[in-house]
């Protein structure tokens, strides 16, 4: 296999500037998300799925802890249903000079209404295998976040691959972003499953947003959503940036109790609790 020197040696540069419309924004800010046909080159997308590979065939932490099941306890043995890799950037300065990186960027400003100065991100990378992979529950991603913050925030999510109703593509709840942070739990009632699950969810009102690979979906921070599971022969993978202005501290901390669990479970990990993830 391509050592990660010799990928990263041949990152190439790419100059590739997204559509968006008048109507992304209305939409984004209506539904609490939208979708854009194309946010970099073809030439981009195989080079980070060459990168995005050796990452996951070496389970590579960037932080620590930053390798794991979203939906089985931690470190358990056996298949990885849907693994995830957090802040690749950490390792990998060149993440923050793709054209993904930049566009994300530029777009995730417009649709907030921000200035893209002042927008920080990171990332995450989730897989699904093939015919294995599993579904993500319905969630908020704010409600993995900590709860001491508010926050002006949305994630850019790009499948490196075909994302189908088949093979796992995300489905949203329009207008869901525009409620509070609901009830979460977590998947089997389990505290060591990184997952989170909102129960009182009325499904007939879903959306799924099939996305072309180098397509982006743009979803609000608070929009409920879930993806299905990968009954497709062909891998799922999907790489996200959060894009979020400086957290504002709250007063008067939300109440939270599943991550309160999910922080005692993920210090029995071994981890430091700082570097527990805030993804979603
Ligand atoms: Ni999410």
């Amino acid at each position: 296999m391509e050592s990660f020197a010799s990928v990263l040696a041949r990152q190439p540069e790419i100059d590739f500037t997204p559509r968006l419309s008048a109507d992304h924004i209305a939409e984004f800010r209506e539904r609490g998300f939208t979708a854009i046909e194309r946010i970099t080159s073809d030439e981009e997308i195989a080079w980070l799925g060459d990168l995005y590979d050796l990452l996951f065939g070496e389970r590579t932490q960037p932080v620590p802890g930053g390798y794991f099941d979203l939906v089985r306890p931690y470190d358990s043995p056996g298949d990885d249903l849907q693994p995830q890799i957090i802040a690749p950037e950490v390792r990998f300065e060149e993440l923050r000079r793709t054209a993904f990186w930049r566009n994300g960027k530029t777009v995730a400003a417009a649709l907030l209404g921000v200035d893209a100065s002042a927008l920080r991100g990171w990332g995450h990378m989730i897989l699904k295998p093939p015919r294995i992979g599993g579904s993500l529950p319905w969630h908020q991603d704010e409600g993995y976040w900590d709860p001491g913050f508010d926050y002006v925030a949305l994630g850019c999510w790009m499948p490196l691959d075909p994302a189908t109703v088949e093979s796992g593509c995300m489905s949203f709840i329009p207008g869901s972003h525009r409620g509070e942070v609901r009830v979460h739990r977590h998947l089997d009632d389990d505290p060591t499953v990184h997952a989170l699950v909102i129960d009182d969810i009325d499904a007939s009102t879903a959306v799924p947003v099939p996305v072309a690979a180098g397509g982006a979906v743009f979803h609000h921070c608070r929009i409920v959503h879930s993806s299905g599971p990968n009954r497709s022969a062909r891998v799922r993978r999907a790489y996200a940036n959060e894009w979020q202005l400086e957290p504002a501290p709250r007063p008067t901390p939300a109440s939270r109790p599943w991550i309160d669990a999910g922080k005692r479970a993920w210090e029995e990990r071994g981890k430091p609790s700082h570097d527990k993830p805030s993804d979603g």
